[in-house]
């Protein structure tokens, strides 16, 4: 084994405008340069190979959660946020993730979520609608407010809180990208005040009166054992749910449109396999969460690199989508070409549990477009936004 001294350093920064643009290429150097190679700009060493990935977020060994006198307090300013943090089951390992996750997917259930297929449907309707004639740009128009309206409905928040709610969202998944600032933070702190406000006040009422929602699901997992979700958990949860729930979908979704409009794929209308399938080739090709960290727990291996208790790794799932040891010629867009799991969801404990909901949100969200808009065509290039890790677009200018 090596030591991590020794790693190849590769060099680019993440908000180079060419790389968040295009940052294939860089992933590309990155994994032909060795299984795991240490990316300057990033701190940590990073892998872009699918097996090393994919075998990373399996392992027991790697947390979210840093181990035992390695993770920093945070400073008091920035409390508001973390404290939301402190119960998000994406940042717990072990028993307490175990209970906060399965407490959810208790109320999160398929059944609950397979119901919203028709409403999504109406919703995607009721926006094209609505939109200008001859053109528009999709994101604010119908890829921001799909997944927000969607997610606070499954809550129990009513649709006109859906503009708030993407706005502290927004704010608040700026602390997760490379463009923080003092006013990022600052930013992100009142927005997690404001969030937890409200929801803290809607918890309240759902105490009182109860109602078919995951607020009231969630609340009443509280009763009985004591082995239910406590407050701060539900709040945490909801938040995690509606930050989650909603970036990734947006991003997903515009993403998908340029690539399709920009490679002339053609979507399959009535064909809900090959839908599917596309589906799952936009969001391998074009991800919009591209790194995840972990920590390590033990003394271990990756990549035949030694690694320390209390280093850090980087999983690049947008690399390892494009690695060409899993898929042939890795960058087109195919969606005949055979099926395998591929990262853009994670993996193991923390696998998304929103899956089957974007996937669902995606594929009507889609099918819904291109059906209402058979001319449908890009108005100028699309443009991504400095969000890394992050990866989303700007604006998406469509004419019709
Ligand atoms: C976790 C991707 C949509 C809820 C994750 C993770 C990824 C991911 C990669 C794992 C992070 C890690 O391993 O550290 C995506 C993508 C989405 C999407 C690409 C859209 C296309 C959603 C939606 C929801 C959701 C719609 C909920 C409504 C969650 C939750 C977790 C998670 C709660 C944490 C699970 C855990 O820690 O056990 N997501 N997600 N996601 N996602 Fe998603």
């Amino acid at each position: 084994m090596t030591e991590l001294l020794s790693l190849p350093h590769l060099s680019r920064s993440p908000r180079d405008p060419a790389f968040v643009q295009d940052p294939y290429p860089f992933y590309d150097m990155i994994r032909q340069a060795g299984p795991v190679v240490q990316w300057q700009e990033w701190g940590l060493p990073v892998t872009a190979r699918s097996t090393v990935v994919s075998a990373c977020l399996r392992d027991r060994r790697l947390g979210r959660e840093a181990p035992e006198g390695f993770g920093q307090t945070p400073p008091a300013h920035l409390a508001p946020f973390y404290d939301i943090e402190a119960h998000s089951m994406l940042e717990l390992d072990g028993p307490r993730h175990a209970k906060l996750r399965a407490q959810v997917l208790r109320a999160f259930t398929s059944r609950r979520i397979a119901a919203l297929a028709p409403e999504i449907e109406t919703l995607c309707h009721q926006l094209i609608d609505a939109f200008p004639a001859g053109g528009c740009d999709l994101l604010p128009a119908y890829a921001q407010h799909l997944p927000a309206i969607i997610i606070a409905r499954l809550l129990g928040l009513p649709d006109a809180t859906a503009p708030d709610l993407l706005r502290w969202s927004h704010a608040m998944v700026g602390m997760y990208q490379a463009r923080r600032t003092a006013e990022v933070e600052a930013k992100a702190v009142a927005a997690s005040s404001e969030f937890a406000a409200f929801i803290r006040a809607t918890l309240a009422e759902r105490r009182r009166d109860p109602r078919e929602d995951l607020l009231s699901a969630m609340l009443a997992a509280q009763a009985g054992d004591g082995s239910g979700l406590s407050e701060d958990e539900i709040l945490s949860t909801a938040i995690l749910l509606l930050n989650a729930g909603h970036e990734a979908t947006v991003h997903s979704l515009g993403n998908a449109v340029a690539q399709f409009l920009e490679r002339e794929t053609q979507w399959p209308q009535g064909d809900p396999a090959a839908e599917a399938a596309l589906v799952e080739e936009a969001l391998r090709v074009d991800p919009p969460l591209h790194l995840f960290e972990r920590w390590v727990l033990e003394d271990m291996e990756i990549g035949g690199q030694a690694f320390r208790r209390g280093d850090r790794i980087g999983l690049l799932l947008a690399g390892a989508n494009r690695d060409p040891s899993a898929w042939d010629r890795p960058g087109i867009l195919d969606p005949a070409r055979p099926s395998r799991p591929h990262h853009a969801f994670g993996a193991g404990a923390h696998f998304c549990l929103g899956a089957p909901l974007a996937r669902m949100e995606l594929q009507i969200g889609l099918r819904v477009l291109f059906a209402r808009l058979p001319n449908l065509s890009l108005g100028e290039r699309p443009v991504y936004a400095d969000l890394y890790p992050f990866h989303g677009l700007e604006t998406l200018a469509l004419t019709y």
